[in-house]
């Protein structure tokens, strides 16, 4: 679904990446700071937080449900927590705009207040499964009404109480598995979730690291209800998902070579370094560290010759979010990428697969999607001189993965639809201009 600015991207091409970069907070954890401090008792210190429109969307809601939070400022806020039980009724609906990652862990966190709550969200993200949470939350004892084809906006009712669960994630969500741990914090008894294969650890990391006890027993990971959180301070790393585009850049960019500050680097999310790394990218992991039990590295990306691989299916949930940015690896590498057991990338905040199988024929690329995944035969790309615009279809990492793909285009290129680049990485436009590549914003 377009958004309703059609901000475009035009891109000049030709280039290499050169320099320093730190790009902006993790998304991901900083969604669970905000959600995390805000239920601790006592003051919780964040820096790093992304100020990007889908974190703020956190973090305004926990402000409507009578949190005092100061800041952003320069990616730091101070959280007051409430503690579990002093969340107070908004008035309306908590609107999620564009982020999933908001609405799915919200709707666990919240299931258990006492009041009622109404969370809502954008076109793309109100046509986004969400069974996948408000069933087994079900089961614990909620009660959250979707529409009758199972998507937002949610409807929670109050209940008397949640239960523990043993639970059986059917597909693999760090999403699902974050939402249904925060129910488990106010649910009487042992909460567990055991996954397919192993999704981010952020929740349980952070969990730990505001005093909570989590047990990890293999694929399955346990909490107990009617603990507290205590207040902590935390240093939210640079997102690897914003990072990729970058790695991709200058592996792609004969000529290129790029240092990425303070990147997170925890192995549940690592999946893009791997990959690329299969197909032959020069990437090195400088000054390994733990930053707010996380680890962080400075990542160093030096241009090379790609090649095209099968990817891995054991990989596919450790760079979930980055695939937009991996087939633009893929269309530049020698020979035939093949990406299967990833169907989960068509529920995303568009059909990634489509939408990029799109893109990359527009720029003279044969892409094939198929129901889980795509094939990519490595070429030259082309360019979208003649008004062949590409659609971005409002996803922010569609449209940086095309504006990368300049780097390597023949002509300018040109993407509609990014104005929800600003959901994980606002500035994206000049970061890059910093680094070498030339993206011109201009409103159609
Ligand atoms: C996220 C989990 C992933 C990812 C999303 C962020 C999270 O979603 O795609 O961008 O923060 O837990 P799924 O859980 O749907 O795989």
């Amino acid at each position: 679904m377009s958004s309703v600015m059609d901000l475009r991207f035009q891109v000049a091409p030709g280039g290499c990446l050169r320099g320093r970069l730190r790009v902006p907070g993790d998304k991901s954890i900083s969604h669970r700071s905000v959600m995390l401090s805000a239920i601790a008792e006592g003051e919780s210190r964040i820096s790093g937080f992304l100020e990007g429109a889908d974190a703020l969307a956190t973090l305004a809601a926990f402000r409507r449900m009578g949190v005092e939070i100061e800041g952003p400022t320069a990616g730091r806020l101070r959280v007051r927590g409430v503690g579990l039980q002093g969340l107070r009724a908004p008035e309306g609906p908590l609107d999620m705009g564009n982020s999933g990652t908001s609405m799915r862990l919200l709707a666990g966190l919240l299931a258990a207040q006492p009041f009622p709550l109404t969370l809502v969200g954008d076109p793309s993200l109100s046509r986004r499964p969400m069974r996948r949470v408000t069933e087994p939350l079900g089961m614990m004892g909620a009660q959250v009404d979707t529409s009758p084809v199972g998507t937002a906006p949610l409807i929670l009712r109050p209940v008397a109480g949640l239960r523990g669960i043993h639970y059986q994630l059917p597909v693999p969500s760090a999403q699902v598995k974050s939402s249904l741990l925060l129910a488990g914090l106010y649910a009487e008894g042992e909460t567990c979730i055991s996954e397919p294969v192993r999704t981010r650890d952020h929740t349980e990391r952070m969990l730990t690291a505001f005093g909570y006890s989590v047990r990890r027993q293999g694929a399955r990971v346990c909490l107990t209800g009617g603990g507290r959180l205590s207040g902590c301070r935390l240093e939210i790393p640079a997102d690897i998902s914003s990072a990729a585009f970058f790695l991709v850049g200058a592996s792609i960019a004969p000529g290129s070579d790029l240092l990425l500050e303070g990147v997170g680097i925890n192995p549940t999310r690592a999946g893009a370094i791997n990959i690329l790394r299969a197909m032959g990218a020069d990437i090195e992991l400088i000054d390994r560290r733990l930053a707010g039990g996380e680890p962080v590295a400075d990542i160093r990306v030096r241009s090379a010759q790609l090649k095209g691989i099968r990817i891995p299916e054991d990989q596919v949930p450790l760079a979930i979010d980055e695939f937009p940015a991996i087939f633009i690896a893929a269309a530049c590498a020698e020979g035939e990428t093949r990406l299967t057991g990833a169907a989960e990338l068509r529920v995303k905040e568009s059909d990634r697969i489509q939408a990029m199988a799109e893109g990359l024929t527009r720029l003279g690329i044969q892409a094939e999607p198929q129901t889980d995944g795509i094939r990519i035969l490595g070429g030259r790309l082309g360019s979208t001189r003649g008004g062949r615009e590409i659609d971005a279809h409002g996803d922010h990492r569609v449209a940086m993965a095309f504006a990368i793909a300049g780097l390597r285009a023949s002509g300018p290129v040109e993407i509609r639809d990014c104005a929800n680049v600003e959901t994980s990485f606002p500035g994206f436009a000049g970061s890059a201009a910093e680094v070498g590549l030339a993206i011109q914003e201009c409103q159609a």
